[in-house]
C-alpha cells in the first residue's frame, strides 16, 4: 500500500487512470460518469493556510449513500456535557485499563472526559473503545474530526479517500463527516478522541524554526481505493451525540479518485523530533505539541495533542521529571507502552489519568525522590509512550469514568508522602506530616 506525503499538502490520487479532470473540478461530465463532489473542512471563506476541501470523483454522489433510518443508542459514548450524563471533576483522577467489552466499536466507546460538546463545536471528548476482528459498522460522525490510536494491535480504516493503516504508536485522523471503516486482525482497544473545534494543524514552530517536532512529509495520506463489490452495509451516523442506522444497498466507499489538502492520514508518532534542554530545566510541554487544534484566542488552543516518547535527559543541576505544576489548561493522560517517568507506578498501558483545569498535580513521591537524589548523567527514556490531549476549557467526567471500577480510588494517595521541606522545619519548627495529622488546627501554621 502506498500513500501520499505531506501535511495538509495539495494531493492527487486515483484508483483509475483518467478519473480527475484536468484544469477543473466540475466538468458538465465526469470521466467514466462518475459524480464530482466537495466535501469541506473550512468554511468556504477560510484563509489561505486554513483553508480546508478534496474533491471526490464517485460512483454515487453520497447523498445517496443516506437511508431513512433508526435511532439508537450508546449511552457511554457522550459528546454533550449536561447534568445528566457528567459530573465534574475536582481531584485528580486515574483509571486502570478498561475491560474490553463486547458489541461493536461504536457501542463499545466509553468516554471519559469531555470538555465543551458537540452541539457548541468547541472542546473534546476523549474515550476508550474495543475494537474487535468481526465486521463493523460504518461510522459517519458529523460532530468531530476524530484521532484514534491503537493500544495493542494496528487497525485498518477504510475511508472514501482510501485506506490507512494505523499501527501501534501511530495516530490516525478522520475528518468530521467522512465515513470510515475501523477493523482489525487482533482484538485491540483504542484511544479515541473527538475533536469539536478547528481541525488539527502543526503548532507554529517560533524560534525552532523551519524543522522539528513533527515534521510535514510524515504525515501520510491515503492513494485513492474503492469497494468494487457494493454489497449491503450497514451505517451509523452521529450527530449531536445521537446515533442513527441504516443499511445502504451498496457501499459508500466508491469514490476512484480524489484530489485536495481535506483527507484522512496517519502519522507514526514514534517519527516526532523531540526537543528538549541540552543546558538546564525542564521545558514547558508544549515542546511536545503534535497537532493543535486552534481556539478564537491566538496561542491558546482548543486542544493541544502532545506526545512524550523515548529521549535523553541530559539537563544539568536540574530535577529532570515533569516538576509540580497547575495548569490553566485541563490534562487528559494515556500511555500506548512502556512507563511514564513522572508515574513509574500505577499509569498502565491503556489507562488514563485527568488532571482537570488548575489542579496541582506532578510527580508521585517516590519520583520525586529518586529523580531529585539520582546521579545527573546522561539518561535515555526508551520504550515508552505516552500522550495528553490539554484543552482551554475544563474536563467532565462521565458517571461511567466516575463510577467504573477501573477507576482508581486512591489515586491522591500517589501525592500522601509527600514531606515538608526538611531544612525549613529544622530552622523554623515547621510542623512535618506527622505532627500535622494529629494535630488538625495548625494547618494554617506559618
Ligand atoms: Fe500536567
Amino acid at each position: 500500500m502506498s500513500y501520499l506525503s505531506g501535511f495538509r499538502n495539495y494531493h492527487s490520487t486515483e484508483a483509475l487512470a483518467g478519473v480527475l479532470p484536468i484544469g477543473q473540478n466540475s466538468p458538465q461530465r465526469c470521466a467514466f460518469g462518475l459524480y464530482a463532489e466537495q466535501i469541506s473542512g473550512s468554511a468556504f471563506t477560510a484563509p489561505q493556510g486554513h483553508n480546508l476541501r478534496s474533491w471526490m470523483y464517485r460512483i454515487r454522489p453520497s447523498v445517496a449513500h443516506r437511508a431513512d433510518g433508526d435511532l439508537v443508542e450508546f449511552v457511554n459514548w457522550v459528546s454533550q456535557s449536561d447534568e445528566s450524563n457528567t459530573q465534574i471533576a475536582f481531584d485528580p483522577l486515574r483509571w486502570n485499563p478498561l475491560a474490553a467489552v463486547e458489541g461493536h466499536w461504536v457501542e463499545s466507546v466509553r468516554t471519559l472526559t469531555i470538555a465543551g460538546s458537540a452541539s457548541s463545536q468547541i472542546g473534546m471528548s476523549a474515550s476508550i473503545a474495543t475494537l474487535y476482528e468481526q465486521q463493523q459498522p460504518v461510522l459517519q460522525n458529523h460532530d468531530a474530526e476524530m484521532l484514534v490510536m491503537p493500544i495493542s494491535s494496528s487497525i485498518s480504516l477504510r475511508t472514501e479517500f482510501g485506506v490507512l493503516d494505523i499501527g501501534v504508536g501511530s495516530l490516525g485522523v478522520i475528518p468530521r463527516s467522512a465515513f470510515v471503516e475501523l477493523s482489525t486482525e487482533n482484538t485491540t482497544q483504542i484511544y479515541l478522541l473527538e475533536n469539536y473545534g478547528s481541525p488539527f494543524e502543526l503548532p507554529n514552530r517560533g524560534a525552532i524554526g523551519a524543522n522539528g517536532l513533527a515534521n510535514e512529509r510524515d504525515f501520510e495520506y491515503p492513494t485513492a481505493s474503492f469497494v468494487e463489490q457494493q454489497t449491503a452495509t450497514w451505517v451509523i451516523e452521529k450527530r449531536e451525540g445521537r446515533f442513527r442506522e441504516f443499511t445502504l444497498e451498496h457501499s459508500p466507499f466508491d469514490v476512484l479518485g480524489w484530489h485536495g489538502n481535506h483527507a484522512p492520514y496517519r502519522y507514526d508518532l514514534r517519527r516526532f523530533n523531540t526537543l528538549g534542554s541540552i543546558s538546564y530545566d525542564h521545558p514547558d510541554p508544549s515542546i511536545f505539541t503534535v497537532l493543535t487544534s486552534p481556539s478564537q484566542t491566538a496561542g491558546v488552543a482548543n486542544i493541544d495533542v502532545v506526545v512524550f516518547g523515548d529521549r535523553w535527559l541530559v539537563a544539568e543541576n536540574t530535577f529532570r521529571p515533569p516538576w509540580y505544576h497547575r495548569n490553566v489548561m485541563a490534562e487528559f493522560m494515556g500511555l500506548i507502552y512502556g512507563t511514564y517517568d513522572a508515574k513509574p507506578n500505577g499509569f498502565l498501558p491503556g489507562g488514563a489519568s485527568l488532571h482537570n483545569a488548575g489542579s496541582p498535580h506532578g510527580p508521585d513521591y517516590d519520583a520525586f525522590s529518586k529523580a531529585s537524589a539520582s546521579e545527573l548523567t546522561p539518561h535515555k527514556l526508551s520504550g515508552t509512550l505516552a500522550f495528553m490531549f490539554e484543552t482551554s476549557a475544563p474536563q467532565r467526567i462521565t458517571h461511567f469514568a466516575a463510577n467504573a471500577t477501573e477507576r482508581q480510588k486512591d489515586y491522591v494517595g500517589c501525592w500522601k508522602d509527600i514531606q515538608p521541606a526538611s531544612q525549613i522545619i529544622k530552622e523554623f519548627n515547621v510542623p512535618d506530616n506527622k505532627s500535622r495529622n494529629n494535630k488538625s488546627t495548625d494547618s494554617h501554621n506559618g
